[in-house]
């Protein structure tokens, strides 16, 4: 049987090439991002205590209520803004989900959707499968710097869908207030939906406060702000996460979501909703993770890297250049196979594979795997 598949260009990703070659290898793998340390217990016993108080079975389509009134008190909590829980938010399977939804349900053939790179890698493979056209706005090492310009020149009457992703993974960026607004000026008078990928809202460091786009009124109601409890609470492998938009916008995400999941896992939710109650188990995550960065970065002071620190995400990108000038992939494989040390070669991320010497580490692991990942990385 002849197979004409519908993306052509999509192999296997280089997560889990990486991460393959890191077992293989026996090498520490700061290659993908989650944690290697456990997640609260307090979590785990209450999902724990939601499976043996029965709640197994499906839950309510756009997700249950107590968890959709807890994410809505927290919006309230951080940005003085409301969303309506009935109406206005939907408990997703990962922030995943929610953005192959978004775009499911908004972008026909022929729309363009502009995104920016170094880009996480689940956008484009969504936008190509329903027929759009993406469209790239390259930033540049070291700096990743928006040129608003350049993204004025490339809106136009077939620009459906802008998506925007901060603190932004790969290159630990995070969009000032004065990119917010510049995009805000940008989008007014027009119907562009703006996807709003905020998975790292609650790792963002030296004091910035994050700009969510619900903080800009022209821009919320245009909005989906899309979030991850994997994330959040170190348990990527839960697969629960959920996104917000005004009602009408929702409206539509909801007519694609119910026959794509039509629910998300029950007990995890149940479990959520009361973990939510205490804010401080989210606004502590900046804290812990600076630490982690710092560490990462003043154990690297005196190695042949450079860097400009990570503003948010848990991902650092190091410089090589002082060291080769060998391609990004193959330096990475090189590190992972003789030197025992996997990360992600930042060019799989860029427009037309453009390679910058940069690689992205994971610095979401213990103090143990980031002190022995630098004595490796300082031989270099
Ligand atoms: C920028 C970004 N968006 C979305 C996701 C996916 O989140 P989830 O695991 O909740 O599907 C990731 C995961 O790495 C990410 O880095």
């Amino acid at each position: 049987m002849t197979n004409n598949s519908k993306l052509p260009n999509v192999g296997t990703t280089i997560f889990t090439v990486m991460s393959a070659l890191a077992a293989e290898n026996n090498a520490i793998n700061l290659s993908q991002g989650f944690p290697d340390f456990k997640s609260d217990q307090k979590l785990i016993d209450l999902v724990t205590n939601a499976m043996n108080s029965g709640y197994n079975q499906y839950a309510p389509m756009p997700g249950i209520l107590e968890l959709r009134k807890a994410i809505s008190e927290k919006f309230k909590l951080l940005y003085n803004t409301s969303y309506h829980p009935e109406t206005e938010i939907t408990i997703t399977a990962g922030a995943t989900q929610a953005i192959f939804t978004v775009i499911s349900a908004f972008i026909r053939p022929n729309d363009e959707v502009l995104i920016f790179k170094p880009a996480y890698d689940c956008y484009e493979p969504a936008i190509e499968l329903n027929g759009g056209k993406t469209v790239s706005i390259q930033l540049k090492a070291p700096h990743y710097k928006v040129d608003w310009n350049e993204v004025k020149q490339k809106i136009n009457n077939r620009t459906k869908m802008v998506v925007i992703n901060t603190p932004q993974n790969p290159s630990g960026i995070v969009f000032s207030k004065e990119d917010m607004l510049q995009l805000q000026k940008l989008l007014e008078g027009t119907d562009i939906i703006l996807l709003s990928d905020e998975v790292y809202e609650h790792i963002i460091f030296d004091g910035d406060p994050h700009q969510s786009a619900c903080l800009f009124s022209d821009l919320k109601k245009r909005s989906f702000v899309v979030a991850s409890f994997g994330k959040t609470f170190h348990n990527t492998g839960w697969k629960v996460g959920y996104c917000c938009a005004p009602k009408d916008l929702m409206a539509e995400f909801k007519k694609v979501h119910q026959f794509n999941v039509f629910c998300v896992n029950h007990p995890v939710q149940k479990a959520l909703a009361e973990y939510l109650q205490e804010p401080d188990h989210y606004l502590e995550l900046s804290e812990f993770y600076q630490q982690k960065r710092d560490l990462f970065l003043s154990l690297l002071k005196d190695s042949k890297f450079a860097f400009t620190p990570s503003k948010g995400t848990y991902f650092q990108v190091l410089d090589y250049s002082k060291i080769t000038d060998d391609h990004d992939v193959n330096f990475a494989k090189r590190l992972t196979i003789n030197h025992k040390i996997a990360s992600i070669p930042m060019s799989v991320f860029n427009e037309n594979g453009l390679d910058q010497n940069v690689l992205r580490f994971c610095f979401a692991k213990t103090d143990d795997t980031l002190k022995k990942a630098t004595e490796i990385l300082n031989q270099i």
